[in-house]
């Protein structure tokens, strides 16, 4: 059983991650935490919530509200017009009786990871305040986590916020600057392999005719998300009923490493004002920087990851 804490500012592609992972019967979910980014965190623990219902799960999966202050100290700004004014494309699903819980994020992190010593897969989807909170009131959590994965940042791609920078890392930089540079075991799955692992109209409708009879519901609520996402796509890369994978791709890898090829380099992340502002720079050099190692995905297996996605929700 794969324990994992999933933190995630619950806007469309993160949904579809969350239900990814509520539905595989070998992933215990142990806390999903909520930050700020796509949404409030207010709102993504709301959805979050929304989720956990929609994906009729048989265990109790607690939900924190995260920080809603970057730790960089910028003014936090939401993807309302990737997500929608509600993170999720607009699409209403029925309020969760489940209520969040009062205990705060980091909290919650740093307790769960000491109560299972070097068992805790932390996946985070969005920005990194919250760990960057938790790693200012303990740095134990480094060791004792058995990974992270996060998604964020690009090495060879473009940016998608930036010329060099992505909305994760760029939104909150300084939170990532301190996660990166904290010892953890980690693996980045950005921009260069999300943004050519495509989600289309062809899965969607494949999604439609083959979902399990208790994932319908579900099945119809990605396609509703999508109208919002696949538009969004248009405008923004000329995509045509098309969207890249950010959020599920980093959900697979963490618990399908195979899917990716991994490159290791010191990583530090540009905090300094500028055209470079929020950029992971990864060092090749032989004498490079003092950073710790991190796990780079620079390729990835697009169509096995895909179908591995659709295919937990079909017959
Ligand atoms: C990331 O930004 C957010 O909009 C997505 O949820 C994803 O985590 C992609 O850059
Ligand atoms: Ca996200």
């Amino acid at each position: 059983m794969y324990k994992v804490i999933i933190d995630c500012d619950t806007g469309i592609d993160d949904s579809i991650a969350l239900l990814y992972a509520l539905k595989r019967e070998d992933v215990q979910i142990m806390a999903i935490t909520a930050g700020f980014g796509n949404c409030s965190a207010q709102q993504s623990a709301q959805n979050s919530l929304k989720m956990i219902e929609l994906a009729k799960v048989k265990y109790h999966i607690p939900v924190y509200i995260g920080s809603e202050k970057t730790y960089s100290g910028t003014k936090p700004t939401y993807a309302t017009n990737v997500h929608g004014t509600n993170g999720i494309g607009d699409v209403e699903l029925p309020l969760s009786k489940q209520q969040p819980e009062t205990e705060k994020a980091d909290d919650a992190i740093i307790r769960i990871i000491h109560e299972n010593p070097h068992e805790i897969i932390l996946i985070t989807l969005g920005r990194m305040t919250n760990l960057a909170y938790a790693l200012d009131k303990d740095k134990e959590i480094v060791n004792l986590t058995k990974k992270l994965v996060f998604m964020g940042g690009t090495i060879l791609a473009a940016g998608n916020v930036g010329a060099f920078s992505e909305a994760n890392i760029a939104g909150d930089a300084l939170a990532a600057q301190k996660v990166l540079t904290a010892g953890f075991n980690s693996y980045q799955v950005g921009l260069d392999i999300t943004q050519s692992t495509h989600l289309d109209r062809t899965h969607l409708n494949y999604l439609s005719a083959n979902a399990k009879e208790e994932n319908k519901e579900i099945a119809s609520y990605i396609n509703q998300a999508m109208v919002q996402y696949f538009h969004f796509n248009h405008q923004a890369s000329e995509m045509i009923e098309c969207c890249p994978v950010h959020d599920p791709l980093a959900v697979l890898i963490a618990l399908e490493p195979q899917l990716a090829d991994v490159t290791y380099r010191p990583c530090q992340v540009e905090t300094a004002p500028g055209l470079t502002y929020g950029m992971i720079v990864a060092d090749s050099r032989v004498n490079h920087f003092d950073a710790p190692l991190c796990g780079l995905c620079l390729k990835c297996d697009s169509e096995a990851a895909v179908n591995k996605l659709i295919s937990i929700f079909c017959n």
